[in-house]
């Protein structure tokens, strides 16, 4: 590997090494994410926080699902949030969390999705005027936002609950981002582009308290009061070392690399994903819980949104403060 690394340095390599993919080519239907569980932790998602019903009423997947750009996936995942979406308190949320045994807090990273709304008045149409956060870390160190000030329709990448960088969320539109974090210095930039366009640096590194356990980067959609049926679109996930592949929809499962002014090209399709096929026993952690009588959401509240057992989130003065009872 340090050969390989060496040998891209030498001609310019400009991506990055894949330390976790969260590649839908493993997933070729919704019931392929129930093969994980606490007691199998396997594939490339752990899939646990969401609703009572089956997992096809919150995730699917399909050719239409996934931004056109991206060639290194078959489908794209629809991922819906609805009245049944709670879990383990009020809120209605669907989330991914990353399976693996890579450390995904070290170093610099980008954390890579594609995310796209439906048309506009298409089934599902999610409601930009009430707050939603997605693909959020536990703590929310960084994450984006709509349905917050000061432009609450538009999609918000906020560092530490503050708006850093908007965008009108236009629909049917696909945006691409990479969050760039830098656990080393504690410092977190933004990369967006749209469509097919390669991903530019659109705010540069802010200080943060960054940090994750490696699964508490959570990949989907938490609203904070209830409304209707609402479906989002996920596709190019996975998270790579610097320098940032700025390409859409070749990252991945692969090590792409582009060479600079020598004529040839080289490319090595291999990943340094670890995939987990042993069975094991252990509780996984779910990131920082609240202890009974805390505090676990509300407006301008950036801590742990999780009860410990047996309590959950209650709303006490939505959207204001939620405790854990
Ligand atoms: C889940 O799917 C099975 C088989 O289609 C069905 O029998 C069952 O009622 C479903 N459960 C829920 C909670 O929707
Ligand atoms: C897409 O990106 C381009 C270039 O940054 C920008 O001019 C345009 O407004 C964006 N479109 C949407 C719908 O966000
Ligand atoms: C990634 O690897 C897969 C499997 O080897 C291959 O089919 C696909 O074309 C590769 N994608 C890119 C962008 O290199």
């Amino acid at each position: 590997m340090a050969l390989l690394t060496l040998l891209l340095a030498a001609i310019g390599v400009n991506a990055g090494t894949t330390v976790w993919s969260g590649n839908f080519n493993s997933y070729p239907n919704s019931a392929s994410f129930d093969t994980w569980s606490f007691s199998n932790e396997v594939g490339e998602y752990q899939w646990y926080i969401h609703g009572t019903q089956n997992t096809s009423e919150y995730l699917s997947l399909s050719p239409s699902y996934k931004n056109p750009a991206d060639s290194s996936e078959t489908n794209g995942l629809k991922l819906t949030v609805d009245s049944t979406s709670t879990w383990n308190s009020q809120f209605e949320r669907t989330e991914l969390i990353p399976q693996t045994s890579a450390n995904l807090g070290t170093g610099n990273l980008l954390y890579h999705f594609s995310i796209s709304t439906g048309q506009a008045g298409s089934t599902n149409y999610p409601v930009t005027s009430i707050e939603h956060q997605i693909c959020f870390f536990e703590s929310h160190f960084t994450e984006l936002k709509v349905g917050v000030a000061p432009n609450p329709t538009h999609l918000t990448w906020m560092v530490t609950e503050v708006d850093h960088w908007d965008t009108p969320w236009t629909p049917g539109v696909w945006y691409n981002f990479a969050y760039d974090i830098d656990f080393t210095a504690q410092t977190v930039g933004l990369w967006a582009s749209n469509g097919s366009a390669p991903l530019v640096k659109v705010v540069q590194n802010v200080p943060a308290a960054t940090s994750t356990n490696s699964a508490d980067w959570h990949l989907g959609v938490l609203r904070i009061n209830p409304t209707g049926t609402e479906d989002y679109f996920f596709s190019g996930v996975y998270i790579e070392s610097a320098p940032i592949t700025t390409s859409v929809g070749t990252g991945g499962g692969n090590t792409t690399t582009t060479t600079t002014g020598t004529g040839t090209t080289t490319s090595s399709a291999s990943s340094t994903t670890s995939k987990t096929t042993t069975t094991t026993t252990t509780t996984t952690s779910i990131g920082p819980v609240q202890t009974e009588f805390g505090q676990c959401g509300g407006t301008g509240y950036t801590g742990a949104t999780t009860c410990a057992a047996p309590y959950t989130c209650k709303a006490i003065s939505p959207p204001y403060y939620y405790q854990c009872l």
